[in-house]
C-alpha cells in the first residue's frame, strides 16, 4: 500500500519522482482553465475522500481540483459532521471507507489518528497535516523553488519562527533532497530532535542558530509560518508573539540572504506578525507560486499512491 503520509517514510528517488511527474504535469495543462480535464485522465472512474477534522483552504480546494482534472471525483467530509466525531472508531471509519473510495486524504490533529487510519484502510491514505507533519506543502515548496531557481540539493535554507509541522516536513525534505537546513528561534520552539535527527542521519547539514541575522546570512530561501497554529491553545498566542517577534521576516532580515533568495510561507498568513506584508509582496516571495503547486505536487502524489 503506498501510502503517503511523511517525507522521510517515502523513497527519495519516489520523491524525485513526484517532483518531476508534477513540474510535467503543470507544463501539460499549459495554461488552459482550471476547469478544463488534463489530457491525461488517470483518476476516471476513482473516488477520492477528503476528510478535514481542521478548517483548510488551499488543502482543500487544490485536492479538489487536482482530483477533477485527472477524471475522477471527490468527497469532501467533515470530522464533526462523520461518525468519527461522535465515537466511531478511526480503524472502523477507515475500513468502511475504503469499501467506497480509493484514496482518503485526511486533515487531523494527532499523528496517530493518520497511522491508524492508514493501517485500517485497504486504499491509499494521504496525510493533509497533523500537528506534527505538513509533507504535501513541503512537496509543493521543494517542486516551487526549483522552478524559480534549479536543483534545492546543496542550497541554505533559514526557517524563521516556530519549529512546528511545517518547519517539521522541511527538515524531512532537507535528508530527503539534501539541502542545508538552519533553524532560527527560541529554543523553546525548536523543532523536534527526531526530525533535525533524520535530517542529518541523511547528510543534511543542520543548523540551530539563535540570531536570526546571522542565520539568515547567504541563504537561498527563508521561510516562515504563523506563529501559532491550529493545534496550538489560543492561551499560549501572547506569550508566543513576545517570543517570535524578533524572527519576523521583514525586508531588514531579507537582506541578509542571497540577492537571489526566495522567500516561501505556506499560508494562510498573519501579516505584519511572522512577515511583513513588504517581504510577502515584495521581489523575493513566491508564496502564490507554493499555493499554485500544491496542486501540481498532490496530483502527483495521488498518482503515485494509486501507481497510476
Ligand atoms: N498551507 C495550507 O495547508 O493551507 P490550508 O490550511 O488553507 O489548507
Ligand atoms: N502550522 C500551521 C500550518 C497551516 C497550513 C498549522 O498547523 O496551523
Amino acid at each position: 500500500m503506498k501510502h503517503f503520509l511523511d517525507i522521510h517514510q517515502t523513497d527519495a528517488s519516489d520523491l524525485r519522482g513526484m517532483i518531476d511527474t508534477a513540474h510535467a504535469m503543470k507544463t501539460a495543462r499549459n495554461g488552459r482553465p482550471k476547469g478544463a480535464p488534463d489530457d491525461d485522465q488517470p483518476l476516471q472512474g476513482r473516488m477520492v475522500a477528503l476528510i478535514f477534522e481542521k478548517p483548510s483552504t488551499r488543502t482543500r480546494v487544490s485536492f479538489d481540483v487536482g482530483v477533477r482534472q485527472m477524471g475522477g471525483q471527490t468527497m469532501v467530509l467533515s470530522g464533526k459532521e462523520m461518525q468519527l466525531g461522535h465515537g466511531e472508531t478511526i480503524a472502523d471509519t477507515a475500513r468502511v471507507l475504503s469499501r467506497y473510495v480509493d484514496l482518503i486524504m485526511i486533515r487531523t490533529f494527532e499523528e496517530a489518528t493518520l497511522l491508524e487510519m492508514a493501517e485500517h484502510a485497504s486504499v491509499p491514505v494521504i496525510n493533509g497535516l497533523t500537528n506534527r507533519t505538513h509533507p504535501c506543502q513541503i512537496m509543493a515548496d521543494v517542486m516551487t523553488y526549483e522552478e524559480h531557481r534549479g536543483p534545492i540539493a546543496g542550497k541554505k535554507v533559514v526557517w524563521c519562527g516556530d519549529g512546528n509541522n511545517v518547519c517539521a516536513s522541511f527538515l524531512d525534505a532537507a535528508g530527503q533532497f539534501g539541502f542545508d537546513f538552519t533553524f532560527t528561534g527560541p529554543e523553546t520552539l525548536d523543532p523536534e530532535d527526531k526530525f533535525v535527527g533524520f535530517a542529518r542521519e541523511k547528510g543534511s547539514r543542520v543548523t540551530i542558530q539563535r540570531d536570526p541575522f546571522t542565520a539568515v546570512e547567504g541563504a537561498d530561501l527563508v521561510v516562515t509560518d504563523t506563529w501559532v497554529s491550529m493545534h496550538d491553545p489560543e492561551s499560549a498566542k501572547e506569550r508566543r508573539h513576545n517570543q517570535l517577534r524578533p524572527y519576523q521576516v521583514n525586508e531588514q532580515l531579507m537582506s541578509r540572504a542571497k540577492p537571489d533568495a526566495l522567500f516561501m510561507h505556506c499560508l494562510p498568513a498573519h501579516r505584519d506578525d511572522e512577515a511583513t506584508s513588504a517581504v510577502m509582496d515584495g521581489p523575493h516571495s513566491v508564496i502564490f507560486d507554493e499555493a499554485e503547486n500544491r496542486l501540481h505536487a498532490q496530483k502527483a502524489i495521488m498518482r503515485w499512491s494509486l501507481g497510476l
